[in-house]
């Protein structure tokens, strides 16, 4: 099985027209290109004014294009052309103007041109930024109101301080999340309407008020698999040990420190959950007794006792209403007899299982699946590809 990057094979047409937000829309081309689309930008003629063709030339490594009768195209028909094998255009920033010209049809300029123009397999996404009062006025609403109507996506506007300095409705939204906004445009709905619960990172398991046990992990799976199931179409809650990383768009995360915290927070989300993704580190044992006080240095050596913490997996896989359940097993030898075991001890459906030097702590994963046909071994990819595999198959099994 292999974990395909995000849009390769992907034609985006980014269109951008004249706003004080076109000098963001250049980082939103290098994220696209980044993600693996082809980025074809088209801009209008006061988009210019504001940001050169030749930055988004330098960054897609593409003719720029703005002038419905640019001798370049070989035919003549840029208006067509450059849309044939899209299946997206985006305009970022879309000024009132622009979205004036979108709901009316209008097609003097080539940007509004390739959107009249376009078949139906290429979508329009619009991100509106203008001064606030703009974006209230009734004419604006109605233009808003139509292009809703005739199927346009519209990504914002954001609210926050504005270039006039006025505070409001009409800021561009960030480039990362119009890239999101894209990537769950493209990614198929296999979990709509499923709920998803997620442990992640590691637990924290007190000593005394200034130290801790804890373990490696990142929690970079975990937020990987909550960011692919959102865009998956679920509901996605993710109960996070401490970690450092920022909460993916779309998703509830509930924030734990110790493993008896995150079993309380899961207990208490589990209700309405058809899938159950149990990546957490959780601390096996935690210190029988922490000190309520900071533990001073007296004798040469000293022992910690500790105590088995509860198993959240199991307990959550061996109730009568136990959502579809996933384990996984990160072990530093034998990986296949170990996590196989633990499929079958905890009675779990799907097990994901990597050797610790393959994947702790680190940007990428290479992992094996297993579940009740055998074993799946997935490529050496990114933690967001590997998750996006994962939850390829575990779609399969829930509607096999
Ligand atoms: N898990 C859990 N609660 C625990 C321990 C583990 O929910 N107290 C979950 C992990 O999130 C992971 C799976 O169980 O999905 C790992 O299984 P486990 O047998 O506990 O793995 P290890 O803790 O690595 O066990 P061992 O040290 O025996 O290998």
């Amino acid at each position: 099985m292999k974990p395909v990057s995000e849009l390769s094979g992907r034609t985006v047409v980014l269109g951008v027209s004249g706003g004080v937000a076109a000098y963001k829309s250049a980082e939103l081309a290098r994220l696209l290109v980044k993600a693996g689309a082809d980025v074809r930008v088209v801009m209008t003629e006061s988009a210019q004014h504001f940001v050169g063709p030749a930055t988004f030339q330098a960054i897609t490594g593409q003719a720029v294009w703005s002038d419905p009768w640019d001798a370049r195209m070989p035919n003549g028909m840029a208006h067509i052309d450059l849309t044939r094998d899209a299946q997206l255009i985006l305009i970022a920033p879309a000024t009132a103007d622009c979205i004036a010209r979108l709901a009316q049809g209008r097609a003097d300029d080539l940007l509004s041109t390739l959107c009249l123009a376009r078949d139906e397999g290429c979508a329009l996404m619009v991100a509106p930024a203008m001064n606030r009062q703009m974006w209230e006025h009734p004419a604006t609403r109605r233009n808003v109101a139509t292009l809703v109507d005739d199927g346009t996506y519209m990504e914002g506007p954001a609210a926050g301080e504005q270039a006039c300095g006025e505070v409001g409705a009409g800021r561009m939204v960030e480039p990362a999340d119009l890239l999101e906004a894209v990537l769950s445009h493209f990614t198929p709905k296999s979990l709509a309407g499923r709920q998803v619960l997620i442990t992640a990172g590691p637990t924290s398991e007190a000593i005394d008020p200034v130290r801790v046990i804890t373990n490696l992990s990142s929690g970079r799976m975990g937020y990987a698999l909550a960011q692919a199931a959102v865009r998956a179409g679920a509901r996605v809650t993710l109960v996070s040990g401490p970690t450092a990383l920022a909460l993916p768009r779309g998703v509830r995360r509930i924030d734990v420190a110790s493993a008896r915290d995150m079993r309380d927070a899961v207990m208490n989300n589990l209700s309405g959950t058809d899938v159950f993704v149990s990546v957490a580190a959780v601390a096996d044992y935690r210190p029988a007794s922490p000190s309520g006080r900071k533990i001073k240095k007296s004798a040469d050596s000293m022992s910690l006792e500790l105590v088995r913490n509860p198993d959240i997996l199991a307990e959550v896989a061996a109730r009568a209403d136990a959502p579809f359940c996933v384990g996984f097993a990160a072990e530093s030898h034998e990986l296949d007899s170990y996590a196989q075991d633990k499929r079958r001890s905890k009675r779990l459906p799907l097990v994901v299982g990597n050797l610790v030097s393959d994947g702790l702590g680190s940007e990428d994963n290479l992992v094996v699946l297993y579940d009740d046909e055998g074993r799946h071994p997935l490529e050496r990819a990114s933690k967001a590809a590997v998750a996006r595999a994962i939850l390829e198959h575990i779609s399969r099994l829930l509607k096999g």
